[in-house]
């Protein structure tokens, strides 16, 4: 990756953590929590998959309905944005699996107003793990 992108997954990254307290305030907060993946999921690297989530209990006007997941891996967050300014009532976003290290402590997180985390599942594919 280049030092640009990374350094502008890092500026966002704070920017949406900043930007999160101010929110929570505001009436209509929605915290989806996410489907899938789940315990038990695999992938593998540069493989496509929906992320999902449960819209069911969205209220009518919330606050922000930008969404934007992240990975996480061993219960801390990753500069790295699998996917990010898609409508959070759709319920479902493809992503694609990043080259990461292999290991089964990976986590997402779905923000809209404020952040839920997935279970952990495992990422496969690349002949380094730790
Ligand atoms: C995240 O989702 C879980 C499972 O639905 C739920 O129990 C928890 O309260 C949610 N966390 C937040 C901060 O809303
Ligand atoms: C994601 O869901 C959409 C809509 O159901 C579907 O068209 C697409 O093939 C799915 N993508 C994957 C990787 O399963
Ligand atoms: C949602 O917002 C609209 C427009 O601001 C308003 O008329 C409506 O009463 C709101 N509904 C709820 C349930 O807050
Ligand atoms: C995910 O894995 C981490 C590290 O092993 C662990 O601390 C955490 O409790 C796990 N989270 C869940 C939801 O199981």
């Amino acid at each position: 990756m280049k030092f640009t992108s990374l350094l502008l997954a890092v500026v966002s990254f704070f920017t949406v953590a900043l930007a999160i307290p101010v929110n929570l305030d505001k009436r209509d907060v929605f915290v989806p929590p996410i489907l899938y993946p789940h315990s038990g999921t695999v992938w593998t690297i540069n493989e496509r998959h929906n992320v999902t989530w449960d819209t069911s209990n969205a209220p009518v006007n919330i606050t922000n309905s930008k969404g934007l997941i992240m990975l996480r891996k061993d219960n801390m967050a990753t500069p790295l944005i699998l996917a990010e300014g898609f409508n959070i009532l759709l319920g479902r976003f493809e992503i694609t699996v990043p080259w990461v290290v292999e290991g089964d402590d990976y986590s997402l997180v779905l923000f809209g107003d404020s952040g839920n985390w997935s279970e952990n599942f495992t990422i496969t594919g690349s002949d380094i793990s730790f």
